[in-house]
């Protein structure tokens, strides 16, 4: 067993209508709460009003800003900063999917900094104003972790704002939030959770801990996934759920995702492509190759899904553990492929080069070739 060392410095409630916490955790961290969420869908739900009640019972002022989308851009985040940049805030809320965490996340930094995005995105160190996130789906884990993604649309990347400044003083994950989330947003969300799960288990970075926790994430999102797409009202999955998401979540604070990450970011924009699809098109083929150069690792993937010590033992295991996989995301209907999303063959080796960022914690990375490999599997 390796050494290992953990800091994670975020309070955290976890359970159904842990919700009621917030006015009385954004009174310990000031009088003005800027909230950041995606607007009309978090109106409809009756999350804002229950939000304000929250804080008229604490004497607390909440200041709401909607102006976020599904994968916020640089520029919503500077017209973010521009608008309120003037106001006194003591806090900063976000509410709702990842973009809405991230969002808040950035916001926060860009008022604690005074700066706008694009002069942040250069700072290495930065500080925040106190966050508390709150996540409505199952998924990214972004109230624990401590960056934020982000589209660069001139460019057509993604970019990433991390820093220790951006975990939150408090994390509330209420699973009741995503009792009546839509099928597709919960079929996207998990399967992101599962992909941390499974990128942060094989990490050059994982150690006895983050593997413990990415084990028990990969068994209940491969187990209660498909149970919650068959029957939404399953309340019980849907808090392994939001439990295995939180989990991933915390995880990447010590462990990295790998390349599906990795080339997923370097897609920027795609129109109709979410973060967690442009991850479900190119997993079958990275995970085949993960199997091939890194067999042992994924015969933990392998035990976590279900796998007996017999058919892991059996010379056909590889194709077995595909199979599990591919059958898995069929029941899900994520079955699309690049060609589908009006990317063209011949663009393939531009997409590659886009591919930034830190690849040694994937131990499949074996250079260029890897993620071409990858990419033209899955066009
Ligand atoms: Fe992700």
């Amino acid at each position: 067993m390796e050494q290992f060392q953990l800091n994670h410095p975020t309070k955290i409630f976890f359970g159904e209508n842990s919700l009621q916490e917030v006015g009385k955790q954004a009174k310990i961290l000031g009088k003005i709460i800027l909230v950041v969420t995606r607007g009309s869908a978090m109106e409809k739900t009756g999350i804002v009003k229950k939000l304000q009640e929250s804080f008229t019972k604490e004497g607390v002022k909440g200041i709401f800003y909607s102006g976020m989308s599904g994968e916020p851009t640089l520029d919503e985040i500077q017209r973010a900063y521009e608008k309120l940049s003037g106001k006194k805030i003591d806090a900063v809320i976000g509410i709702g999917g990842g973009s809405a965490l991230d969002s808040a996340k950035a916001i926060s930094a860009c008022l604690a900094e005074k700066k706008g995005i694009t002069e942040l995105l250069k700072s290495s160190s930065f500080s925040a104003l106190p966050l508390i996130l709150i996540p409505t789906t199952a998924g990214t884990g972004s109230e624990v972790s401590k960056g934020a993604i982000l589209s660069d649309s001139k460019n057509e990347v993604k970019v990433g704002l991390r820093g220790e400044s951006l975990l939150a003083k408090v994390a509330i994950i209420d699973p009741v939030l995503t009792y009546s989330l839509p099928k597709s947003v919960t079929i996207l969300s998990g399967f992101d959770a599962f992909a941390h799960a499974v990128e942060s288990i094989i990490s050059t970075s994982a150690n006895t801990f983050t593997r413990t926790l990415s084990e028990k994430a990969i068994t209940d999102i491969y187990t209660n996934l498909p149970m919650v797409v068959k029957n939404p009202k399953n309340k019980n999955s849907r808090k392994e759920i939001s439990f295995a998401s939180f989990l991933m979540g915390y995880n990447l604070v010590f462990a990295s995702t790998g390349l599906p990450h990795r080339i997923q970011y370097s897609f920027g924009t795609i129109p109709g492509m979410s973060h967690a699809m442009g991850l479900a098109i190119l997993y079958p083929a990275w995970f085949a190759e993960a199997i091939k150069t890194i067999p042992e690792k994924m015969k933990l993937v392998g035990r976590a899904m279900g796998m007996t010590e017999k058919e892991l033992a059996s010379s056909t295991w590889q194709k077995k553990l595909q199979k599990r996989l591919e059958m898995f995301m069929k029941q899900m209907n994520l079955t699309k492929k690049l060609g589908d999303f009006n990317i063209q063959k011949k663009d393939l080796s531009l997409l590659a080069d886009k591919v930034t960022g830190n690849m040694a914690m994937d131990p499949v990375y074996k250079g260029k070739q890897t993620i071409l490999k990858i990419l033209r599997k899955s066009w």
